[in-house]
């Protein structure tokens, strides 16, 4: 199932040059209904709501939001602790991803008050009131909160990202000087979280062929080890008008990085080392 349109009343108004009608073909049974209003913390003084993306796949019904009001003085500060807590105490049957709770694991990427987020390090204290959590946009949703990251992982795959050099002559690792070790600076940070690919239009229209930019970010981490051997066959596999050039410099994906990284730098250095090899 993949979320193609919502109910969400906008936040800002802002200006409508096309305004298109609320669930312009989405069929009936994607349209996503107002969902279970879950009671209130007993006693509770310091509450935040959060309104969350409901879909299970196998009870035939349409997508919901479901309403859940936390007691803040009984929580954890971030969004994932609060998450863990309605789990635990309040619906056991809510499905998302969490590993590490450190903003290392990406596992915990999610769409948070409209923008692609780790719900890990995301602060209650900045959340909307109420907050309203939806899985990453542009995946097929399987259930919740989950979203189907296959094809962004098999694109990853396609770009191999592991070093390809010789074994040195000397025996020994592969020595690196500080000045080239911090030409990864930036890249080599990336947790695969998919909030930059998600959030990318190009990769909504093309995401079929453009690899998008948490994938392109890893090609120029490979690209720029002074390590690695296999510069020619790398460009060579990313010279293609949809698989790097779909990138039309938008820059969503910097915007939404919750590690603060620059995909869109990436991309453009690729591009620069294209043109650079063609001159
Ligand atoms: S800069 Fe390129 S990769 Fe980033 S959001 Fe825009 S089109 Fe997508
Ligand atoms: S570049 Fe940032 S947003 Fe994109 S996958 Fe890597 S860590 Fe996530
Ligand atoms: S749980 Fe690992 S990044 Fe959030």
């Amino acid at each position: 199932m993949l979320i193609k349109s919502s109910d969400e009343l906008p936040r800002k108004t802002l200006f409508k040059r096309f305004p298109i009608p609320r669930n312009a073909q989405v069929p009936p049974e994607f349209r996503i209904q107002p969902g279970k209003v879950w009671p209130e913390p007993e006693g509770a003084e310091n509450v935040k709501r959060l309104r969350i993306f409901r879909y299970n796949p196998e009870n035939g019904k349409p997508p919901q939001i479901d309403t859940f009001t936390i007691d803040r003085d009984d929580c954890g500060p971030m969004l994932l602790d609060a998450l863990l807590k309605i789990k635990a105490e309040i619906d056991p049957t809510l499905t998302f991803r969490r590993s590490c709770r450190e903003g290392v694991c990406g596992s915990c990427s999610m769409n948070i008050d409209g923008t692609n987020w780790l719900a890990c390090i995301r602060s209650m204290d900045e959340l909307d009131e109420p907050a309203t959590i939806y899985p990453l946009n542009s995946l097929d949703v399987i259930r919740d909160l989950v979203g189907d990251q296959r094809h962004a992982f098999a694109q990853y795959a396609a770009i191999k990202p592991w070093l390809q050099a010789e074994a040195p002559s000397s025996g020994i690792e592969h020595l690196q000087s500080p000045e080239d070790r911090s030409k990864l600076d930036g890249y080599y940070e990336c947790i695969l979280c998919f909030c930059c690919t998600s959030g990318c239009p190009s990769h909504w229209w093309n995401g079929d062929r453009f690899l998008g930019p948490a994938v392109l970010l890893q090609a120029w981490r490979f690209l720029a080890d002074s390590r690695d051997q296999a510069t020619g066959e790398r460009l060579d596999e990313l010279d293609d008008p949809f698989r790097l050039y779909r990138c039309h410099t938008i820059l969503n994906c910097t915007r939404t990085c919750p590690k603060g990284l620059n995909p869109g730098k990436a991309i453009a250095e690729i591009k620069r080392k294209m043109i650079t090899r063609q001159s």
